[in-house]
């Protein structure tokens, strides 16, 4: 794409043939170059930044730094932002300087693309979890409307308006780590979740009362464009059926077990100014509450997008 710079996103060798079974020397490498800089907690991964809506060169290197160790990035901003319109306004164009241009059209985004995360109580989000104050297990975004690797949802910005008063944290985990950890467990557990038919959301009708087909794909996936790692999950035990051999079954155990013990799993609570960005990475969220007589509750704001995470070229231009 004109104007950015693939070579600021990804990391050393993280595309290819790092991610081919067959050619190990060249996984090995990269696995030990990640480990051996990934971050130990999520303070590294924080970011300050000024002004959402214009963030300055070197907080947008800071932010691609991030993002190039573990393929997120959090951020804090102090500015004050009036209304709901400016706060959404800047927020979209923070997205646009990272390299998201192409949102997610969504049945509960504005015309803005973004959607707002808070407790409905009535209307069109009613009966979808991400709108009420249970807990949320661990997924990717976007996983039960797979279509295909060369259009998924690629990155995921959550920006924090409103904190919860108890609970309300994220879990974060970078799937390139998912990935290294099944590998090294056994290979074939890769094979198995690359499969086109791994995971499949069976037909079903929705809260809203459409009806949703039958959505297959594999659980790792390589982008075409740019030969990176994207993963599509859920932990959810309704509503999805993984493919029934034993290697599949084995690969999804292994996968939920770490989800609960791996010590690179971050656990974040966002308050007001503070956000995600991330290129998909798998996230769960703790129930929460708001506590009586505070009228208003936890709001976040959320877009996702089709495009990775990239940095625009930065040098200056002629005159
Ligand atoms: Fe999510």
């Amino acid at each position: 794409m004109a104007g950015y710079l693939n070579t600021a996103r990804p990391g050393p060798d993280a595309g290819g043939s790092v991610f081919s079974l067959g050619d190990d020397q060249a996984y090995r490498r990269w696995r030990d170059a990640k480990l051996g800089t990934y971050p130990r907690s999520p303070d590294q991964l924080m970011v300050d930044v000024s002004a959402l809506s214009a963030p300055t060169p070197a907080e947008l290197q800071a932010v691609l730094a991030a993002c190039r160790r573990a393929n997120m990035c959090l951020y804090r901003s102090r500015q004050h932002l009036g209304d709901a319109g400016e706060t959404r306004r800047a927020l979209a164009d923070f997205a646009r300087h990272i390299g998201l241009t192409h949102f997610e059209d969504h049945r509960s985004a504005e015309a803005d693309g973004i959607v707002a995360l808070e407790v409905a109580a009535e209307g069109g989000r009613l009966g979808y979890i991400p709108y009420t104050n249970r807990p949320i297990g661990w997924h990717t975004d976007g996983y039960y409307s797979y279509e295909g690797p060369e259009r998924m949802i690629r990155s995921m910005v959550l920006h924090c308006v409103r904190g919860a008063s108890t609970g309300g944290e994220n879990g974060i985990l970078d799937h390139e780590i998912a990935y290294i950890r099944l590998r090294d467990e056994n290979p074939e557990f890769i094979a198995a979740l690359m499969h086109p038919q791994a995971m499949i959301i069976p037909a079903n009708e929705e809260p809203d009362r459409r009806l949703r087909a039958e959505n297959p794909g594999p659980v790792f996936a390589l982008d075409p464009e740019t030969g990176r790692l994207t993963m599509r999950y859920t932990a959810r035990k309704r509503n999805i059926r993984w493919r029934a051999d034993a290697t599949t079954q084995a690969a999804v155990r292994a996968l939920e077990r770490l989800l609960r013990e791996d010590p690179l799993i971050f656990r974040v609570k966002l308050d007001a100014g503070e956000g995600l960005i991330c290129d998909n990475v798998l996230h769960d969220r703790t129930g929460f509450e708001t506590s009586p007589g505070s009228e208003r509750g936890r709001l976040l704001y959320r877009i996702r997008s089709y495009d990775r995470i990239r940095g625009r070229d930065l040098a200056p231009q002629p005159a």
